[in-house]
């Protein structure tokens, strides 16, 4: 076998555990670890390459697959497929993988850490003690027994979380537009007229799509019986920050646990965006986090075992 053949090369575009290096050498695949190659280079390099591996940083756009003439598959190590473009991959028969695995026990933890923090105001108190204040009637929290928690998106994540909150003695409704058949001893399956009428949390776990950009809007929001909590570790383009802050002042979003934002570009937010966002940072009703939910020590590795699994399964070598 010659693995120094271009046929067998993969361009690692992204920063990732460096386990990613002798896991492809082991499959006989030949790395090439760039971390910090622009998206120039790669469209002056990647017909050299038969595997691509990413992360957030590149889109796998139609100028780049242009010039992939070589490419057999794109690897994302994590979760969203939202910077590919998956039709025109598709049309040139070039696999695509990810690793959801990777990363959903480190999600589902944190989602379930938000909502805690969230509904037992310990953010709250955490920051007030650091004041020296020692407000016990001002923090007195909800607690999660008892409560019917709406899981949007049936997936790896949604799965991970529902499977999470056992122990907690809370319903579990899970939707999943795209799926038959998948209640199991985690969450019951349910139409969403089930989650709009009984939810008191509501968590999203659907991928970015043109369907589901800023899906969770006001008419949305209005549907549910009971004024909810929120939570977002799915993507922050599924609700305007100007939709969450205004359902906030109203009362209909009673709590909003967020690890994605509309723009996650802090210095880069648009009038309206730097309008809201000044409103949610205001507010002890959200709590927030850098996009970490999936972001652990553990799972920086689990992602690649899962890739590199896949990869091989492809059996080019
Ligand atoms: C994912 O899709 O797996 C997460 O959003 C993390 O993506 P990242 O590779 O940009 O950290």
């Amino acid at each position: 076998m010659n693995t120094q053949s271009p046929k067998h090369r993969c361009l690692i575009a992204d920063k990732m555990h460096e386990s990613i290096v002798p896991m492809l050498q082991e499959i006989g695949l030949q790395p090439d670890y760039q971390p910090s190659i622009q998206r120039e280079e790669i469209l002056g390099i990647i017909e050299n390459y038969t595997g691509l591996v990413i992360r957030s940083k590149t889109n796998v756009d139609q100028a780049l697959i242009a010039k992939a003439v070589n490419l057999r598959f794109v690897a994302r190590a994590g979760a969203g497929l939202d910077q590919l473009d998956e039709q025109a991959l598709n049309a040139r028969h070039i696999a695509i993988l990810n690793a959801p695995e990777g990363n959903r026990d480190a999600l589902a933890e944190h989602n379930v850490g938000m909502l805690l923090t969230l509904m037992h105001k310990i953010h709250t108190g955490n920051r007030q003690i650091r004041e020296g204040t020692w407000d016990r009637e001002g923090n007195r929290g909800t607690e999660l027994m008892g409560k019917t928690i709406g899981i949007v998106g049936y997936g790896n994540m949604g799965q991970a979380f529902a499977h999470r909150l056992t122990g907690f003695s809370v319903k579990v409704l899970a939707y999943d537009k795209y799926r038959q058949n998948y209640g199991d001893r985690f969450a019951q399956q349910a139409a969403m007229e089930q989650l709009y009428e009984e939810s008191d949390v509501l968590s999203f776990h659907v991928p970015l799509t043109a369907e589901t950009l800023f899906f969770v809007d006001d008419s949305y929001l209005s549907r549910f019986s009971k004024n909810i909590f929120l939570l977002n570790t799915a993507r922050g383009k599924i609700i305007k920050l100007k939709t969450l802050a205004e359902a906030l002042t109203i009362g209909k979003v009673q709590g909003a646990a967020l690890d994605v934002l509309e723009n996650e570009k802090l210095n880069q937010l648009s009038e309206e965006q730097q309008r809201y966002f000044q409103e949610l940072i205001q507010s002890d009703k959200v709590i927030f986090t850098p996009h970490v939910a999936g972001w652990t020590h553990e799972s920086y590795e689990k992602i690649n075992r899962v890739l590199v699994d896949k990869i091989k399964a492809l059996k080019l070598v």
